[in-house]
C-alpha cells in the first residue's frame, strides 16, 4: 500500500534529504527528487489511476465479495450484521423522510429546477469541481447555494430538513452509476487534499482512514466489523439507529474523527468536501443506493 501513502505523507522526499545533507550535489538530487514527486502530483491521469488501484485493492482482499456489494458496506462483509439490516430493509426508517423530502422539493421546485434544470435524481453527480467558485461542491452545499441564490432561508448541514430533501434526490438517483470527474489541476489539488486526508494519521490515537477502513477492513473493532473505503459514500444519507434520524456523510466524518480523538471539521468545510470528493471519486462505476440504515 506504499502507493496509495507516498504522496499523503510526502515520504519519499523527506528520506531523501535525511540521507543526502553531506554534500551540495546531493542536495541538487534531493531538490530533483521533491520537484519530480511535485510534478508527478500534478499528473492528472497518473493520480487518477488510484482509483483502478484501489477497486483491484478491495477485490483482491475480499474475492468472495461482487463489487456492487461493496455500495453496501459493512454488510458486504459481516453475515450476522447483515442479517440484522436486512430485516430493517423491510420496513426501512428512512422511507418518512423520502416523502417529506418530495414535499420540501415540490415546495420550491421552481427555485430547484433553475439550479438542477435536470430534476432531483442528479446525486450520482456529486461532489463535482466548480470552475467558477473554483472548489468542490456538494450535493447539499449546491442546494445551500441554491437558496442563497433565490433568497430562501439556507439549511442546517447536519439538520433533519437538508436530508430529508437529500434523501428524495438521493432515492431518485438510486442505481444510477457514480462518475465523479477531475477536470483539471486545480481541482486535481482539492482530490490530492482530500487523498492525504484520508491516508494521515491523525488523533490521539494517531489512525489514519486507511487504517481502518483499508487495513483492518473485515476485522473487528471491539463489537464492530470495520466496513472497507470502496463503497462508503454510495448510501447517503443514512439513518443511524444510534442517531436516531437521518444524517449526513459528514457527521460520520465527525463521528470517525472523534473515535480516534481528533479535532473534527465543520460540515461542509473544505477539508470535508475535499475529503467526500477524493473519497466518491473511488466509488466511481457503483451504483448510488441511498438512502440507507445503518446500525
Ligand atoms: C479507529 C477506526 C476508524 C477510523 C480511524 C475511521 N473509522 Fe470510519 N468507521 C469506523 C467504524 C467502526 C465504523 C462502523 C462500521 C463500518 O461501517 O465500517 C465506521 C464507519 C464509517 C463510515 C460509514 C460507512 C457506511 O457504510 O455507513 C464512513 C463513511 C467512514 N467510517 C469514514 C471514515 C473516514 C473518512 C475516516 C477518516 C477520517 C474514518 N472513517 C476513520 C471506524 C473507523
Amino acid at each position: 500500500m506504499e502507493i496509495f501513502v507516498r504522496h499523503a505523507t510526502l515520504r519519499l522526499p523527506s528520506v531523501v534529504v535525511a540521507v543526502s545533507i553531506k554534500t551540495f550535489s546531493a542536495l541538487l538530487i534531493a531538490a530533483w527528487v521533491i520537484q519530480a514527486a511535485c510534478l508527478a502530483d500534478t499528473n492528472i491521469p497518473e493520480n487518477l489511476a488510484d482509483l483502478e488501484k484501489i477497486q483491484q485493492y478491495f477485490e483482491d482482499r475480499f474475492p468472495d465479495v461482487p463489487k456492487h456489494e461493496f455500495a453496501n458496506g459493512v454488510y458486504a462483509l459481516d453475515s450476522v450484521a447483515r442479517d440484522n439490516w436486512e430485516a430493517l430493509e423491510e420496513f426501512p426508517p428512512y422511507e418518512i423522510y423520502i416523502d417529506s423530502g418530495e414535499t420540501l422539493w415540490n415546495q420550491h421546485q421552481k427555485q430547484y429546477l433553475e439550479c438542477f434544470p435536470d430534476g432531483p435524481g442528479i446525486k450520482h453527480r456529486y461532489p463535482r469541481w466548480d470552475e467558477q467558485l473554483g472548489t468542490v461542491i456538494t450535493l447539499a452545499y449546491a442546494i445551500n447555494l441554491c437558496r442563497e441564490k433565490h433568497n430562501l432561508a439556507t439549511y442546517d448541514y447536519m439538520g433533519e430538513t437538508l436530508n430529508s430533501l437529500i434523501a428524495y434526490m438521493a432515492y431518485l438517483s438510486r442505481d444510477k452509476i457514480i462518475n465523479i470527474t477531475v477536470p483539471n489541476k486545480q481541482a486535481l489539488g482539492a482530490y490530492l487534499d482530500g487523498k492525504r486526508f484520508y491516508f494521515s494519521r491523525r488523533g490521539q490515537l494517531n489512525f489514519a482512514c486507511y487504517h481502518c477502513h483499508f487495513e483492518n477492513a473485515g476485522k473487528r473493532l471491539r463489537t464492530e466489523t470495520l466496513g472497507p473505503a470502496l463503497g462508503q459514500t454510495t448510501g447517503w444519507p443514512t439513518y443511524r439507529n444510534k442517531w436516531g434520524y437521518l444524517g449526513p456523510l459528514h457527521k460520520r466524518y465527525i463521528g470517525c474523527n472523534q473515535q480516534v480523538r481528533a479535532a473534527p471539521f465543520a460540515p461542509q468545510s473544505e477539508e470535508y468536501r475535499n475529503l467526500e470528493y477524493f473519497h466518491t471519486h473511488m466509488n466511481n462505476g457503483l451504483p448510488i443506493n441511498g438512502p440507507s440504515v445503518r446500525r
